[in-house]
């Protein structure tokens, strides 16, 4: 039987439409799902959407719409993103299906059974837009008197009868889970942050609201919602068919890696463990947080209208493109800036010229002077085999680099190949051993399709459509596409598709 892997992105709000850092973390949880189909894993890879709460209850008035027509339109809006991303998700959930208020509501009885769970009153700081509770010590004063969330978001006041979930019980357990199990919070950074905000101590958490109706109703007392970050987390437990055990996905639970962004790091990895240990459930194995973008340095924001919509950015760059170059220019966990300057450099100088000439030089030459057939490999020389072998080291570097969601070093890993190779061909001259040594130049011509076809093999969870373009190129077979393949090599002279370039420049568009 395959190993199995699950992975999640957040579920979004669906009270505005999708943008760039939406995309960014569904394509990072794809890049990791179809990297562990390629290394032989059974993979759940679960997105979806984020439909109750007062801020999407706000945001359906705004448009005038009853809630659920809203919730409807916004979240086909991001199933259509989903898909133009390229996103080999398994499943996409909404948090507004029957599925997910049945398992909602048998959390909270689990809960209440417990004792976890126990009725009082709230009066404190609410912001709608994190759709979270502050301290009044978290709070910042601005000129005006208002004071603001460490977000950045308004808060107000809110006073309402509440259920509370005995949150405060649960801080030496949390810190304890977290010791013995170092991989839960990544990056590091941030697993520090976590771990002195638990250590700081912790009140009971407030889980149920009574002042509006857009939510799943408590079991028992329906004048109650519950809070919607109880009812959003859920939807990962939701979505493997919990609690019936013989559920076609049960075996998922627990998640693999929830992949989310840094602002809401608290609710995943205080909250949600906390709640499941609550209900006897086991915690997800990681939380791991991505930065935040900026464009062109700015903080993204309606109000300095630089807000990107992903789709748009894929027409006008690409959408192979689009995904390396999320994926190479930071580092997961920090934030970076998305330019129209860096993402024509990467497109250009590493995809254009690094690959995209590379593989366009290799088979041209083995179209026109190898009768367009695989050359027969032959014993390697040294140079040869120096290539070779770092060649074949890119998936055990992948693998590892996957597993800590270093996607950018996986990336260098394999363009550190991919100039060596250049250096290679430029060195070796296969165009100008024709006439000298035509076993030679085959023999070139062959380790650069080896070395490609590693190349390319590791590259697909990244740029699916070009990789696959690539390979069919090199006339690697649909079968032989997987990491464990890479240990046959082809065989010899099979006939080539004539060479057509995969990555073409950016060029801009005249004025
Ligand atoms: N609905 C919650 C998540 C519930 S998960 C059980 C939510 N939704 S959201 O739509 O507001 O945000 C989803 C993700 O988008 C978050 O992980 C957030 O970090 C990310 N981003 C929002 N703006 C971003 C950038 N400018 N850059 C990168 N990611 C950003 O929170």
């Amino acid at each position: 039987m395959k190993p199995k892997f699950y992975v999640t992105t957040p579920i979004y709000y669906v009270n505005g439409a999708p943008h760039i850092g939406h995309a960014y973390t569904s394509i990072a949880a794809d890049v990791l799902a179809r990297f562990k189909r390629l290394d032989g894993y059974d993979v759940f890879f679960l997105t979806g959407t984020d439909e109750h709460g007062q801020k999407v209850e706000k945001a359906a008035a705004e448009a005038g719409l009853d809630p659920q027509a809203f919730v409807d339109k916004v979240s086909a809006d991001f199933r259509d993103m989903a898909a133009k991303m390229g996103l080999s998700n398994d499943d996409f959930i909404r948090t507004t299906e029957e599925r997910h208020k049945r398992v909602c509501a048998e959390l909270w009885r689990r809960l209440e059974q417990r004792g976890e769970i126990y009725l009082g009153a709230y009066e404190g700081w609410y912001a709608v837009r994190d759709e979270a509770f502050y301290d009044e010590d978290e709070l910042t004063a601005r000129p005006d008197g208002t004071r603001v969330a460490p977000s950045g978001a308004p808060v107000e006041w809110v006073r309402e009868p509440s259920y509370f979930f005995r949150l405060s019980q649960w801080q030496d357990r949390l810190l304890a889970h977290y010791e013995a199990h170092p991989e839960f919070i990544a990056p590091n950074s941030r697993r520090n942050e976590v771990l002195s905000f638990v250590r700081g101590g912790l009140r009971d958490l407030s889980v149920s609201r009574t002042s509006f109706r857009w939510g799943i109703p408590v079991p028992g007392d329906p004048a109650h919602v519950m809070y919607v970050w109880l009812d959003a987390l859920t939807n990962y437990l939701t979505a493997t068919g919990w609690p019936d055990e013989h559920a076609p996905r049960a075996a998922f639970w627990p998640a693999d890696v929830h992949l989310i962004g840094k602002d809401i790091l608290r609710f995943h990895a205080i909250y949600w463990p906390a709640f499941l240990m609550a209900a006897g459930v086991a915690p997800p194995k990681r939380v791991s947080s991505n930065g935040w973008w900026t464009v062109e340095g700015e903080k993204m924001s309606k109000s300095l209208g630089n807000v990107i919509e992903p789709r748009a950015l894929v027409a006008t760059y690409g959408l192979d493109q689009v995904r390396y170059f999320f994926m190479r220019e930071k580092p997961f966990g920090a934030d970076g800036s998305m330019s129209h300057a860096a993402l024509v450099s990467r497109i250009n100088v590493e995809l254009a010229n690094d690959l995209g000439n590379l593989a366009q030089r290799t088979l041209a030459q083995i179209a026109r002077n190898c009768d367009a057939r695989l050359p027969a490999r032959a014993g390697p020389t040294a140079e040869d085999a120096a290539l070779l072998d770092a060649a074949a080291a890119l998936p055990a570097l992948m693998r590892e680099r996957m597993e800590r969601q270093t996607f950018h070093e996986g990336l260098e890993e394999v363009w550190k190949v991919i100039r060596a190779a250049n250096g290679y061909i430029d060195r070796q001259a296969p165009w100008a051993l024709r006439k000298t040594d035509p076993a030679r130049m085959a023999a070139v011509l062959r380790v650069l399709a080896d070395a490609l076809r590693s190349i390319a093999t590791v590259l697909q969870p990244f740029m699916p459509d070009s990789m696959a373009k690539m390979l069919d190129q090199l006339g690697v077979p649909a079968e032989a596409r997987s990491l464990a393949a890479l240990a046959v090599p082809l065989p010899d002279g099979v006939a080539l598709p004539p060479p057509v370039g995969v990555f073409p420049r950016y060029v801009e568009p005249a004025a």
